[in-house]
């Protein structure tokens, strides 16, 4: 059988220069939908990217029950009454969030069945974290081949100390504590901009949520949470990426609507590297970037929040291929995430990796040629190679891309970049859920 897929087509060596816009931020928003069925009001969230995670979490409140709109960014949910606590398969697969279901369920019927989740294939993911939330909350947690089922007479709040301070464990457990008795604390929380924003939109519900952003989240319980509107931050991995992108073009590029603040891992690496960073001075958020000639050579490690993010790890190891000098990169959030260095070296690239240390020895130029993206990230590092590269580089499987971005290449094409999305032929493959 033959399928159709869509890759992209990248003209190398156009300088980025313009404005673009940050969209809305992906890891917030989908805990977000999820903390949509806390109340049987209705949620109206706006400035929501239109990717792929968040049509599949649309599908997947439908499927509970929900009433779901979305357009244009904005999405109305009314989860009046729930029909199902089960995240059917096939959409639990098509990303990791779809887990969030699970404190979401818990929270509002005190139960909930999701099979193991889909997400990108970058380390073994782990959620020994989330369960001990749930437990320590009072739920039944069994896990068999099929997924996690979580079910409790009555949630009560508690003390939770995480081992690590995960993302995803620490949403699940405010989802789930929210609408708990009594008082809980999750010690050792982690702190990412998604977290903050997932508590300002619990508050905005009539949630009891202190302390997002710091170690320790402190969550009275309330007995009811009522419908608002609220909007998403912007996506830091998007402005980072972006910020990257400009800095790879020499180029001379103003992010409109980024919070600075966020970026400023990102941002302290670009200073070192020669590219400049500023914010426009006027009070508005706002990012410009502008860099010219070849980047130095920097060192750096992967750290929660406000370390430096691993989801930017990629496409700053793209920029660093050129870089003069050698650059030492260390992963220590997730185990396999240097698998697009591989592609990279086919465009000329020079790695060595070990454990979960990269050694990258800048190149003068890459050269364009075929490369697949082998998760969300990878593919948006390889887009970065495509930018800077001598020649024409196609970027395979870019499903994992559109998961992430909305059309990547009409932001970077709006800014001058060259890149066609083009349809090929070819023998029916099944995708890996992601
Ligand atoms: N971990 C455990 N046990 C757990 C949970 C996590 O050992 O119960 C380990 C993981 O195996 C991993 C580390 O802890 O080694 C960090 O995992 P975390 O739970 O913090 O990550 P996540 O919730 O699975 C979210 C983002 C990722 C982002 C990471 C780190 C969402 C939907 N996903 O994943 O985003 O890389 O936090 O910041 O928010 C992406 O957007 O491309 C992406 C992968």
């Amino acid at each position: 059988m033959m399928q159709k897929e869509a890759f992209l087509r990248i003209h190398g060596g156009f300088r980025l220069e313009g404005e673009v816009f940050a969209g809305g931020g992906k890891n917030a928003a989908l805990a977000i939908l999820s903390a949509a069925i806390l109340t049987e009001e209705l949620c109206v969230i706006e400035n929501l990217p239109m990717i792929d995670d968040i049509f599949a979490m649309r599908d997947i409140l439908q499927v509970l029950g929900a009433k779901v709109e979305f357009s244009k960014n904005v999405m109305r949910i009314e989860a009046r009454t729930l029909r199902a606590h089960a995240v059917p398969d096939a959409l639990a697969h098509k990303l990791r969030a779809s887990y969030y279901f699970l404190g979401a369920l818990l929270g509002r019927t005190q139960e909930g069945i999701v099979p193991f989740p889909g997400g990108c294939a970058i380390g073994s993911r782990l959620m020994d974290q989330h369960i001990k939330g749930f437990e320590a909350l009072g739920a039944h947690v069994y896990e068999d081949s099929e997924g996690i089922s979580v079910k409790a007479s009555s949630l009560r709040g508690s003390v939770v100390y995480l081992d690590i301070p995960s993302v995803g464990a620490t949403i699940n457990t405010m989802l789930a504590a929210v609408l708990a008795a009594g008082s809980t604390e999750i010690v050792n929380a982690g702190k990412e901009p998604h977290i903050v924003d997932l508590a300002n939109f619990l508050n905005a519900m009539g949630a009891s949520v202190r302390g997002a952003g710091t170690d320790t989240i402190r969550i009275k319980g309330v007995p009811k949470l009522h419908g608002c509107s609220y909007a998403v931050i912007p996506d830091q991995i998007e402005t980072g990426t972006l910020m990257i992108a400009a800095a790879a073009t020499g180029g001379d590029v103003l992010i409109r609507g980024a919070l600075p603040t966020h970026m400023e891992a990102l941002t302290a690496k670009l200073l070192e590297i020669g590219v400049r960073v500023d914010d426009t001075g006027t009070g508005e958020d706002s990012i410009r970037i502008r860099s010219e000639g070849r980047p130095r050579r920097v060192n750096f490690k992967t750290q929660p929040y406000p370390g430096f993010p691993t989801d930017l790890q990629q496409p700053m190891t793209a920029l660093l291929s050129v870089a003069d000098g050698v650059s030492v990169i260390q992963e220590t959030i997730f185990e396999s995430r240097f698998r697009h260095l591989e592609e990279l070296r086919r465009m000329g690239g020079k790695f060595t990796v070990k454990d979960r240390i990269a050694v990258i020895e800048g190149v003068e130029h890459l050269t364009g040629c075929p490369v697949t993206a082998t998760d969300l990230r990878a593919g948006a590092a390889l887009v970065i190679a495509g930018l800077m590269a001598q020649g024409v580089t196609e970027v395979h499987d870019i499903h994992y891309i559109d998961r992430g971005y909305e059309f990547i290449e009409r932001k970077l094409n709006a800014l001058g970049a060259k890149i066609e999305r083009l349809e090929r032929i070819g023998p029916l493959e099944i995708a890996a859920g992601d």
